[in-house]
Protein backbone atom coordinates (compact mmCIF):
# COMPACT_ATOMS: atom_id res chain seq x y z
CA UNK A 1 0.00 0.00 0.00
CA UNK A 2 2.87 2.21 1.08
CA UNK A 3 4.20 2.56 -2.85
CA UNK A 4 1.33 4.23 -4.02
CA UNK A 5 1.35 7.29 -1.40
CA UNK A 6 3.77 9.22 -0.66
CA UNK A 7 4.38 10.35 2.97
CA UNK A 8 6.88 12.98 2.03
CA UNK A 9 6.57 16.39 3.20
CA UNK A 10 7.98 19.74 3.69
CA UNK A 11 8.99 21.66 6.98
CA UNK A 12 11.60 24.53 7.86
CA UNK A 13 13.36 23.58 4.43
CA UNK A 14 13.74 19.60 4.95
CA UNK A 15 12.13 17.22 2.80
CA UNK A 16 10.68 15.07 5.85
CA UNK A 17 9.75 11.36 4.96
CA UNK A 18 6.84 11.68 6.74
CA UNK A 19 4.49 14.02 8.52
CA UNK A 20 4.26 12.57 12.02
CA UNK A 21 6.79 14.26 13.76
CA UNK A 22 8.27 13.24 17.47
CA UNK A 23 7.26 16.53 19.73
CA UNK A 24 9.01 18.33 22.33
CA UNK A 25 8.90 15.75 25.11
CA UNK A 26 11.03 12.76 26.87
CA UNK A 27 11.06 11.20 23.88
CA UNK A 28 13.47 12.04 22.55
CA UNK A 29 15.84 11.23 25.78
CA UNK A 30 15.40 7.61 25.30
CA UNK A 31 17.64 7.06 22.24
CA UNK A 32 16.67 3.68 21.58
CA UNK A 33 12.74 4.54 21.15
CA UNK A 34 13.75 7.63 18.83
CA UNK A 35 15.68 5.68 16.56
CA UNK A 36 12.51 3.07 16.37
CA UNK A 37 10.14 5.85 15.86
CA UNK A 38 12.04 7.07 12.91
CA UNK A 39 12.48 3.72 11.68
CA UNK A 40 8.88 3.28 11.47
CA UNK A 41 8.05 6.70 9.52
CA UNK A 42 8.70 9.58 12.13
CA UNK A 43 9.94 12.65 9.92
CA UNK A 44 11.82 14.57 12.54
CA UNK A 45 12.42 14.76 15.72
CA UNK A 46 12.09 17.65 18.05
CA UNK A 47 13.94 18.06 21.28
CA UNK A 48 12.47 18.24 24.91
CA UNK A 49 13.11 21.95 26.21
CA UNK A 50 17.00 23.26 26.95
CA UNK A 51 15.24 25.87 29.68
CA UNK A 52 16.37 29.33 30.24
CA UNK A 53 15.82 28.46 33.82
CA UNK A 54 18.72 25.99 33.40
CA UNK A 55 21.14 28.44 31.39
CA UNK A 56 20.71 31.28 33.60
CA UNK A 57 21.48 28.67 36.70
CA UNK A 58 24.91 27.49 35.02
CA UNK A 59 25.47 31.50 33.89
CA UNK A 60 25.37 32.16 37.58
CA UNK A 61 26.90 28.98 38.65
CA UNK A 62 30.13 30.30 36.06
CA UNK A 63 30.06 33.73 37.10
CA UNK A 64 30.49 32.38 41.03
CA UNK A 65 33.00 30.33 40.44
CA UNK A 66 35.29 32.93 38.26
CA UNK A 67 34.83 34.70 41.53
CA UNK A 68 35.64 32.41 43.35
CA UNK A 69 38.57 31.71 41.76
CA UNK A 70 39.87 35.46 40.90
CA UNK A 71 39.57 35.35 45.14
CA UNK A 72 42.66 33.13 44.77
CA UNK A 73 44.37 33.98 41.85
CA UNK A 74 47.50 32.61 42.34
CA UNK A 75 45.80 29.02 42.28
CA UNK A 76 43.41 30.45 39.64
CA UNK A 77 44.52 28.72 36.27
CA UNK A 78 44.57 25.07 37.58
CA UNK A 79 40.42 25.91 38.58
CA UNK A 80 39.73 26.42 35.09
CA UNK A 81 38.91 23.09 34.02
CA UNK A 82 36.96 22.28 36.73
CA UNK A 83 34.48 25.05 35.36
CA UNK A 84 32.96 22.64 32.99
CA UNK A 85 31.02 20.64 35.57
CA UNK A 86 28.86 24.51 36.40
CA UNK A 87 27.68 23.70 32.79
CA UNK A 88 25.98 20.09 33.28
CA UNK A 89 22.36 21.18 32.06
CA UNK A 90 23.65 22.60 28.36
CA UNK A 91 26.39 20.41 28.30
CA UNK A 92 24.12 17.34 29.04
CA UNK A 93 21.54 19.01 26.74
CA UNK A 94 24.53 19.43 23.69
CA UNK A 95 25.46 16.20 24.26
CA UNK A 96 22.55 14.75 23.69
CA UNK A 97 22.31 16.40 20.32
CA UNK A 98 25.06 15.14 19.22
CA UNK A 99 24.09 11.48 19.98
CA UNK A 100 20.80 12.28 18.52
CA UNK A 101 22.56 13.37 15.17
CA UNK A 102 24.96 10.31 15.01
CA UNK A 103 22.19 7.53 15.69
CA UNK A 104 19.58 8.99 13.17
CA UNK A 105 19.55 9.24 9.36
CA UNK A 106 20.72 12.23 7.72
CA UNK A 107 17.20 13.42 6.57
CA UNK A 108 15.82 13.15 9.66
CA UNK A 109 16.30 16.51 10.91
CA UNK A 110 17.29 16.82 14.97
CA UNK A 111 15.17 19.94 16.14
CA UNK A 112 16.36 21.01 19.46
CA UNK A 113 14.04 23.32 21.77
CA UNK A 114 15.16 26.18 23.64
CA UNK A 115 12.38 27.53 26.14
CA UNK A 116 12.55 30.99 28.16
CA UNK A 117 11.03 34.12 28.07
CA UNK A 118 13.29 36.98 28.77
CA UNK A 119 15.61 38.72 26.24
CA UNK A 120 18.52 38.03 27.12
CA UNK A 121 22.38 36.13 26.90
CA UNK A 122 20.25 33.13 27.34
CA UNK A 123 19.68 33.04 23.71
CA UNK A 124 23.05 32.61 22.75
CA UNK A 125 23.18 29.49 23.35
CA UNK A 126 21.88 28.78 20.09
CA UNK A 127 25.15 28.64 18.62
CA UNK A 128 26.31 26.09 20.53
CA UNK A 129 22.80 24.11 19.70
CA UNK A 130 23.90 24.37 15.94
CA UNK A 131 27.52 23.75 16.89
CA UNK A 132 26.34 20.49 18.40
CA UNK A 133 24.33 19.40 15.00
CA UNK A 134 20.79 20.35 15.05
CA UNK A 135 19.27 20.63 12.27
CA UNK A 136 16.71 23.53 13.25
CA UNK A 137 15.33 25.38 16.48
CA UNK A 138 11.96 25.25 17.72
CA UNK A 139 11.70 28.46 20.00
CA UNK A 140 8.90 28.48 22.68
CA UNK A 141 8.63 31.39 24.27
CA UNK A 142 5.91 30.24 27.36
CA UNK A 143 5.35 33.07 28.80
CA UNK A 144 2.44 34.17 30.85
CA UNK A 145 1.14 36.94 30.30
CA UNK A 146 0.36 38.11 33.68
CA UNK A 147 1.89 41.72 34.53
CA UNK A 148 -0.74 43.91 34.56
CA UNK A 149 1.66 46.77 33.10
CA UNK A 150 2.81 44.57 30.13
CA UNK A 151 0.71 45.51 27.29
CA UNK A 152 -0.87 42.47 24.22
CA UNK A 153 2.26 44.75 22.17
CA UNK A 154 4.73 44.27 24.75
CA UNK A 155 3.89 41.00 24.99
CA UNK A 156 4.36 40.86 21.01
CA UNK A 157 7.96 42.71 20.97
CA UNK A 158 9.09 40.32 23.86
CA UNK A 159 8.70 37.03 21.06
CA UNK A 160 9.95 39.48 17.97
CA UNK A 161 12.96 40.54 20.10
CA UNK A 162 13.81 36.83 21.09
CA UNK A 163 13.52 35.36 18.04
CA UNK A 164 15.97 38.48 17.02
CA UNK A 165 18.19 36.87 19.34
CA UNK A 166 18.11 33.54 18.40
CA UNK A 167 18.46 34.07 14.81
CA UNK A 168 21.18 37.02 15.52
CA UNK A 169 23.26 33.37 16.47
CA UNK A 170 22.51 30.87 13.87
CA UNK A 171 21.08 30.31 10.22
CA UNK A 172 19.40 27.23 11.33
CA UNK A 173 15.84 27.33 10.10
CA UNK A 174 13.96 28.29 13.44
CA UNK A 175 10.08 27.43 13.96
CA UNK A 176 8.07 29.87 17.05
CA UNK A 177 6.18 27.42 19.42
CA UNK A 178 2.81 29.78 19.90
CA UNK A 179 0.92 30.69 23.20
CA UNK A 180 -3.14 30.63 21.38
CA UNK A 181 -3.56 33.69 23.78
CA UNK A 182 -2.99 36.57 21.20
CA UNK A 183 -5.31 39.19 20.45
CA UNK A 184 -5.06 39.28 16.47
CA UNK A 185 -3.18 35.90 15.95
CA UNK A 186 -2.78 35.65 12.83
CA UNK A 187 -1.66 39.69 12.61
CA UNK A 188 1.35 38.63 14.63
CA UNK A 189 2.22 35.30 13.34
CA UNK A 190 2.55 37.36 10.26
CA UNK A 191 5.03 39.29 11.89
CA UNK A 192 6.61 36.63 13.30
CA UNK A 193 7.64 35.23 9.80
CA UNK A 194 7.87 38.45 8.55
CA UNK A 195 10.34 39.13 11.26
CA UNK A 196 12.41 35.95 10.65
CA UNK A 197 10.80 32.86 11.55
CA UNK A 198 10.68 30.18 9.21
CA UNK A 199 8.17 27.55 10.79
CA UNK A 200 5.13 28.32 13.67
CA UNK A 201 3.75 25.76 16.03
CA UNK A 202 0.60 25.77 16.57
CA UNK A 203 -0.19 25.58 19.87
CA UNK A 204 1.63 25.95 23.42
CA UNK A 205 0.73 23.98 26.30
CA UNK A 206 -0.51 25.75 29.15
CA UNK A 207 -0.54 23.72 32.16
CA UNK A 208 -3.19 24.71 34.44
CA UNK A 209 -2.79 24.55 38.13
CA UNK A 210 -5.59 23.19 40.53
CA UNK A 211 -6.93 24.39 43.39
CA UNK A 212 -7.20 21.77 46.46
CA UNK A 213 -9.80 23.54 48.46
CA UNK A 214 -9.60 21.37 51.49
CA UNK A 215 -5.87 21.89 52.52
CA UNK A 216 -6.03 25.97 50.44
CA UNK A 217 -3.18 24.92 48.02
CA UNK A 218 -2.76 25.36 44.39
CA UNK A 219 -1.08 22.43 42.77
CA UNK A 220 0.22 22.44 38.89
CA UNK A 221 -1.34 19.89 36.80
CA UNK A 222 0.06 17.42 34.19
CA UNK A 223 -2.48 15.22 32.16
CA UNK A 224 -1.97 14.16 28.95
CA UNK A 225 -4.07 15.69 25.83
CA UNK A 226 -7.10 13.96 23.94
CA UNK A 227 -8.39 14.78 20.82
CA UNK A 228 -10.51 17.53 21.85
CA UNK A 229 -7.82 19.73 21.54
CA UNK A 230 -6.68 19.60 18.57
CA UNK A 231 -9.74 21.59 17.17
CA UNK A 232 -8.08 25.01 18.68
CA UNK A 233 -5.32 23.99 16.40
CA UNK A 234 -7.38 23.53 13.75
CA UNK A 235 -8.95 26.94 13.51
CA UNK A 236 -5.97 29.31 13.91
CA UNK A 237 -4.02 26.89 11.44
CA UNK A 238 -6.84 27.69 8.72
CA UNK A 239 -7.07 30.94 9.47
CA UNK A 240 -3.29 30.88 8.82
CA UNK A 241 -2.84 28.79 5.90
CA UNK A 242 -2.06 31.27 3.16
CA UNK A 243 -1.86 34.46 5.08
CA UNK A 244 1.56 33.54 6.64
CA UNK A 245 4.82 32.94 4.97
CA UNK A 246 6.13 30.12 7.49
CA UNK A 247 5.47 26.45 7.51
CA UNK A 248 2.94 25.29 9.48
CA UNK A 249 2.99 22.88 12.37
CA UNK A 250 0.39 21.42 14.65
CA UNK A 251 0.87 20.43 17.95
CA UNK A 252 -1.67 18.96 20.72
CA UNK A 253 -4.45 16.77 20.69
CA UNK A 254 -3.19 14.34 18.03
CA UNK A 255 -4.18 11.12 18.52
CA UNK A 256 -5.63 9.48 15.53
CA UNK A 257 -4.05 9.17 11.84
CA UNK A 258 -7.49 11.04 11.37
CA UNK A 259 -6.71 13.90 13.61
CA UNK A 260 -3.36 14.54 11.60
CA UNK A 261 -5.53 14.29 8.09
CA UNK A 262 -7.51 16.89 9.65
CA UNK A 263 -4.26 19.14 10.64
CA UNK A 264 -3.08 18.94 7.63
CA UNK A 265 -6.29 19.85 5.59
CA UNK A 266 -6.37 23.02 7.77
CA UNK A 267 -2.89 23.84 6.98
CA UNK A 268 0.17 22.07 8.33
CA UNK A 269 2.89 20.52 6.79
CA UNK A 270 3.76 18.18 9.25
CA UNK A 271 1.93 17.28 12.99
CA UNK A 272 3.78 16.88 16.67
CA UNK A 273 2.92 13.65 18.63
CA UNK A 274 3.35 14.10 22.18
CA UNK A 275 1.09 12.96 24.58
CA UNK A 276 -0.09 10.05 22.45
CA UNK A 277 3.21 9.11 22.11
CA UNK A 278 3.95 8.99 25.79
CA UNK A 279 0.69 6.72 26.30
CA UNK A 280 0.89 4.59 23.13
CA UNK A 281 4.30 4.19 22.66
CA UNK A 282 5.97 2.72 19.90
CA UNK A 283 3.30 0.53 18.48
CA UNK A 284 0.35 2.99 18.54
CA UNK A 285 3.18 5.33 16.44
CA UNK A 286 3.09 2.00 13.59
CA UNK A 287 -0.22 1.94 13.88
CA UNK A 288 -1.18 6.06 13.38
CA UNK A 289 1.49 6.10 10.64
CA UNK A 290 -0.46 2.33 8.84
CA UNK A 291 -3.97 3.96 9.00
CA UNK A 292 -2.88 7.27 7.71
CA UNK A 293 -1.72 5.63 4.69
CA UNK A 294 -4.55 3.34 4.35
CA UNK A 295 -6.50 6.44 4.87
CA UNK A 296 -4.91 8.49 1.82
CA UNK A 297 -5.18 5.43 0.15
CA UNK A 298 -9.14 4.90 0.54
CA UNK A 299 -9.23 8.37 0.17
CA UNK A 300 -7.52 8.28 -3.62
CA UNK A 301 -4.86 10.81 -2.29
CA UNK A 302 -1.10 10.47 -4.31
CA UNK A 303 0.51 11.80 -1.14
CA UNK A 304 -0.30 13.95 1.89
CA UNK A 305 0.89 16.98 0.27
CA UNK A 306 -1.93 16.97 -1.58
CA UNK A 307 -3.75 17.31 1.67
CA UNK A 308 -1.85 20.35 2.76
CA UNK A 309 -4.44 23.90 2.81
CA UNK A 310 -7.61 21.78 1.79
CA UNK A 311 -9.60 23.00 4.92
CA UNK A 312 -7.66 26.56 5.13
CA UNK A 313 -10.27 29.30 5.12
CA UNK A 314 -9.38 30.42 1.82
CA UNK A 315 -9.71 27.22 0.48
CA UNK A 316 -12.58 25.06 2.35
CA UNK A 317 -16.35 25.32 1.16
CA UNK A 318 -17.87 26.91 4.37
CA UNK A 319 -15.61 29.31 5.44
CA UNK A 320 -18.14 30.46 7.80
CA UNK A 321 -17.39 27.47 9.85
CA UNK A 322 -14.28 29.21 11.05
CA UNK A 323 -15.50 32.32 12.03
CA UNK A 324 -18.63 34.21 13.46
CA UNK A 325 -20.64 33.51 10.83
CA UNK A 326 -21.13 30.32 11.91
CA UNK A 327 -21.75 31.41 16.10
CA UNK A 328 -25.78 32.18 16.19
CA UNK A 329 -26.23 29.27 14.15
CA UNK A 330 -24.55 26.74 16.50
CA UNK A 331 -26.07 28.15 19.71
CA UNK A 332 -29.50 27.78 17.97
CA UNK A 333 -28.73 24.68 17.28
CA UNK A 334 -28.30 23.59 20.86
CA UNK A 335 -31.67 21.26 21.96
CA UNK A 336 -31.12 20.55 25.54
C1 LIG B 1 5.56 15.18 29.69
C2 LIG B 1 5.62 16.32 28.69
C3 LIG B 1 6.81 17.02 28.53
C4 LIG B 1 6.86 18.08 27.64
N1 LIG B 1 8.04 18.77 27.49
C5 LIG B 1 8.09 19.82 26.63
C6 LIG B 1 9.29 20.54 26.45
O1 LIG B 1 10.33 20.26 27.05
N2 LIG B 1 9.27 21.60 25.60
C7 LIG B 1 8.14 21.96 24.89
O2 LIG B 1 8.19 22.90 24.11
N3 LIG B 1 7.00 21.26 25.04
C8 LIG B 1 6.95 20.22 25.87
N4 LIG B 1 5.78 19.53 26.02
C9 LIG B 1 4.59 19.96 25.26
C10 LIG B 1 4.41 19.13 23.98
O3 LIG B 1 5.50 19.30 23.11
C11 LIG B 1 3.14 19.52 23.24
O4 LIG B 1 3.21 20.84 22.78
C12 LIG B 1 1.87 19.39 24.08
O5 LIG B 1 1.93 18.26 24.92
C13 LIG B 1 0.66 19.25 23.17
O6 LIG B 1 0.82 18.19 22.26
P1 LIG B 1 0.18 16.74 22.51
O7 LIG B 1 -1.28 16.90 22.53
O8 LIG B 1 0.67 15.91 21.35
O9 LIG B 1 0.71 16.25 23.82
C14 LIG B 1 5.71 18.44 26.88
C15 LIG B 1 4.54 17.70 27.05
C16 LIG B 1 4.47 16.65 27.94
C17 LIG B 1 3.19 15.89 28.06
Amino acid sequence: MNATVDLHTRYLGFKLRGPLIIGASPISENLDLTRRLVDAGAGAVVMNSLFEEQLVADQAAMARHVLDVSDTFAEALNFFPAMDNHHAGAEQYLKRIEALRAALPEDVPVIASLNGTSVGGWTSYARQIADAGADAIELNVYHLAMDPDETAAEVEDRYIDILDGVKDEVELPVAVKLSPFFSSPVHFMRRLADTSADGLVLFNRFYQPDIDVDHLTAAPTLRLSDSSELLLRLRWLAAAYGNVEADLCASGGVHTAVDAVKAMMTGASCVQLASFLLHEGLDGFVRMQRELTEWLVSHEYGGVRELVGTMSLERCPDPGVFTRANYVKILRSWHG
